[in-house]
């Protein structure tokens, strides 16, 4: 195998993603421990907002400070090059997550054993779903009393839609909480007071029925496990691996981030099991991570902190062959060659340059505003990738200059903040007003502070009276005009074109759908 292919197979890029709170910067945190990536807790710096004490765009601009530096982060584990790809917890960025959830070829999802399935987490794993990108489940908090096995594993399975298997199961809970038998491993680890906060001592049981388990455990709770052993295997699949990685059947783990435990189980089976970079589908073809050509894609772009200058990092996920430094590529929206001489990439919280990165990798290239999320670098090749859809925003509202003199920054800077995604901008057929759209209402907060500090401009807001945004297609020109007459006022072209219908009820919607037959309204703009 060529050192390229090695390179390439080495590589295990992945999100963790969870409802706030569950414990996904402490379970980061650990990952990063046991790669070697940082040498104390604590290193990881949560990346949720946090409201109250400052006014929220003040805890916007720290959350932007802090998810610059954990936006990615690599490390070596067992001789695989690991990527963990940040994603924000907040609900009103989770229009980041489900595109940063485009770079990632696999993901783990954090629950919280006494809170279960939260809505967070059903949005965020619907999006994995939806490209059957493979899951593992990691349930944490085993410290604390929380649910009953089971009917977490229902709950999972019910509100997820995930078919689960558990390779790991809890001997008690809380209070009682002694360890967790490994399947996968097929070990015992012991979880005791004194250890907490260390690294757990674990005892190989090849086989659960040994009396030797009562040299960890009392007779009563080892009883009790191999019945629920028994009975696991009879109601859940063995596991197999295909079938994991086709997206159709979830393992799953028990353990406690904070107290380090089940951690590193969970960590061995990953590198085990975790697809290495997948093909990715284009518009017109299935790009193979193996391919000689270097196809890549931008799937995030960040701000500059620094006001002064206005250069931004645009997140480059590497999809086949290899990206070199100071070398021409073509960005194929704008079909010009681009260069980079100082392309950067992300070991823990560190950045440097580099000069070779494969598929899986990500780089950050510095950007004076040429990119857009979605954007493809080739080497001359005309490919678009698929799969970073908008979604229908939450929230409307009219943006009105504020300072007639300033009409031309609050225009660069509302194209520039929308190129980035920080939210999504409908221009008004009949009128040419612009509308923008957001997944939540701390958005408006971020694009007018934003626009002042950034880019010396002023905006008012006005609401307009949206409920959805449905990308159209139609199949019938005739009904289509027949529509567009009808529905004129309520019609918007987006960034890129294409036409909108901003309805203004879930009833006008229905009646639209119902009327107007040969229309498809879809909830995001790509079908
Ligand atoms: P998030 O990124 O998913 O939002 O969650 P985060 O890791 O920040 O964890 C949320 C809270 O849950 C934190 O407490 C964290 O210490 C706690 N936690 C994480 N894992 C475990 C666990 O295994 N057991 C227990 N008992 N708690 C856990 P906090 O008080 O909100 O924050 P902090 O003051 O400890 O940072």
């Amino acid at each position: 195998m060529s050192d390229r292919k090695k390179e390439i197979n080495r590589r295990r890029t992945f999100g963790i993603i969870s409802h706030p709170d569950a414990g996904k910067t402490t379970l980061t945190e650990k990952l990063l421990l046991y790669g070697g990536a940082i040498q104390e807790a604590g290193a990881v710096k949560s990346n949720k907002i946090k409201k109250g004490a400052t006014s929220d765009f003040m805890e916007i601009e720290r959350q932007r400070g802090i998810s610059v530096a954990t936006s990615v982060m690599g490390f070596e584990y067992k001789n695989k090059k690991i990527n963990i790809l940040d994603t924000p917890g907040h609900q009103d960025f989770a229009e980041d997550t489900y595109r940063t959830l485009t770079a990632v070829d696999s993901v783990i999802v954090v629950i919280d054993v006494a809170k279960g399935v939260e809505a967070q987490t059903e949005k965020l794993v619907e999006v994995c779903r939806m490209r059957d990108t493979p899951i593992i489940v990691f349930i944490n908090k085993l410290d604390r009393e929380g649910k009953d096995a089971y009917d977490l594993l229902d709950e999972v399975e019910e509100k997820l839609g995930l078919n689960v298997c558990p390779l790991s199961w809890p001997i008690g809970m809380g209070q009682d909480f002694k360890g967790v038998y490994n399947m996968w491993e097929k070990n015992l680890q012991l979880y005791t007071e004194q250890k907490k906060q260390k690294i757990a001592d674990s005892v190989s049981i090849e086989d659960i029925s040994t009396p030797e388990i009562e040299k960890y455990i009392d007779k009563e709770a080892a009883d009790t496990l191999r019945d629920e052993i028994e009975l696991i295997s009879g109601v859940y699949p063995d596991f197999d691996k295909q079938t994991y990685l086709d997206g159709q059947l979830s393992p799953v783990f028990f353990g406690s981030a904070l107290n380090n435990f089940g951690v590193q189980e969970l960590l061995n089976c990953f590198v085990d099991i975790a697809p290495a970079p997948l093909p990715k589908k284009a518009e017109d073809r299935v790009v193979d991570p193996m391919e000689d050509k270097f196809t890549g894609f931008v799937f995030k772009i960040h701000a500059n902190m620094d006001p002064k200058h206005r250069d931004r990092l645009a997140f480059l996920k590497i999809v086949s062959g290899t990206f070199e430094r100071n070398t021409n590529y073509q960005h194929v929206r704008q079909g010009k060659n681009l260069k980079f001489s100082n392309p950067t990439a992300f070991m823990a919280s560190k950045k440097s340059v580099v000069d070779l990165a494969y598929p899986g990798d990500i780089v950050g290239l510095h950007d004076s505003g040429n990119f857009r999320i979605g954007d493809t670098l080739t080497e001359g090749e005309k490919l678009e990738f698929k799969g970073i859809p908008s979604f229908s925003p939450e929230h409307f509202r009219f943006i009105n200059n504020a300072d007639p003199l300033k009409a031309k920054q609050l225009n660069k800077g509302v194209d520039q903040l929308m190129d980035e995604g920080v939210a999504q901008l409908f221009t008004l057929e009949s009128n040419g007003r612009k509308v923008i759209g957001t997944v939540g209402a701390l958005q408006y907060e971020v694009i007018q502070y934003r626009l002042e500090h950034e880019y010396n401009a002023k905006c008012t807001y006005e609401n307009y009276p949206a409920h959805k945004a449905c990308w159209i297609e139609s199949s019938d020109d005739k009904q289509l005009e027949e529509f567009s007459k009808l529905k004129y006022r309520y019609l918007a072209k987006d960034k890129f074109g294409r036409l909108v219908f901003l309805s203004d009820s879930a009833f006008s919607l229905n009646m639209a759908r119902e009327k107007f037959d040969k229309i498809k309204f879809h909830l995001k703009s790509e079908f």
